[in-house]
């Protein structure tokens, strides 16, 4: 019922050029896939990307967007510039963006709602660190994280969540499948509390990292993981498109 969304963050990686060799090596292999294929990408690699993409059923995603509509905040990028070229999807709150950019669930918020009324697809990422998970704080972090950074929203199935805890991002080390599968059904009964528990049966909960070509099948099998956000596997095209395929 729900359809899968398989989506590469990019991060700080793949100039324009390598970028676009890179979706075209990905789009012949992904062409049957049964989900939404995403790649979110460096914000100066989406006018190329785009371009590149035109006829494949890949979908152009950014990794950020400010929150105003437009103004004097230099350096930063606004929805409908994004919009300008095609993007659909936005990541926002990546723990990478709360750690080292001083991302907070209000701004998570301001930019979601902002995202939203442009007509973007935003990617609201959540997850603990390890400490939090070892302490015992994992639901308590994330509910926060929900209730502060969704709040306000109109009709909470217009969005994408990707649950990433943060001790997996990157380190080679993945939740299991069980542990996936278990915190997401929190964050979907926490998300029905706070909405509506049919809004919440309709929106897609992704996992993210550490996921890859190994282990996509695994977590894709568990009921409650609706995708994923992929870092480091989306920059290999074989290995995107295996993760893309997993149901194959
Ligand atoms: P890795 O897949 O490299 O662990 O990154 C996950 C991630 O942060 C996706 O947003």
């Amino acid at each position: 019922m729900r359809k899968p969304i398989i989506a590469g963050n990019w991060k700080m990686n793949n100039t324009a050029s390598e970028g676009v060799a890179l979706v075209n090596a990905i789009a012949p292999l992904v062409k049957e896939a049964n989900c939404d294929v995403v790649v979110c990408v460096p914000a100066i690699d989406i006018p190329a990307v785009s371009e590149a993409l035109k006829g494949t059923n890949i979908d152009l995603g950014a990794e950020n967007v400010h929150f105003a509509e437009k103004g004097a905040y230099t350096g930063e990028i606004s929805a409908t510039m994004l919009l300008e070229y095609g993007v659909k999807y936005v990541i926002i709150g990546h723990s990478e963006r709360r750690q080292y950019f001083g991302e907070t669930d209000e701004t998570v918020n301001k930019r979601t709602l902002t995202a939203l009324k442009a007509g973007l697809t935003p990617i609201v990422c959540i997850g603990e660190s390890l400490e939090e998970r070892e302490g015992g704080k994992t639901e308590e972090v994330l509910a926060t994280q929900i209730h502060e950074g969704l709040k306000d929203i109109e009709d909470i199935t217009k969005i994408v969540i990707a649950y990433e805890p943060v001790w997996a991002i990157g380190t080679g080390k993945t939740a299991t499948a069980e542990q996936a599968n278990e915190t997401i059904a929190f964050i979907r009964k926490t998300v029905g509390e706070m909405f509506c528990s049919k809004c919440a049966e309709k929106l897609r909960i992704q996992y993210g990292g550490s996921m890859n070509a190994g282990n996509c099948k695994e977590l894709m099998a568990m009921p409650e993981i609706d995708g994923g956000l992929i870092g480091g596997a989306s920059l290999k095209a074989p290995d995107f498109a295996t993760i893309v395929n997993f149901d194959k």
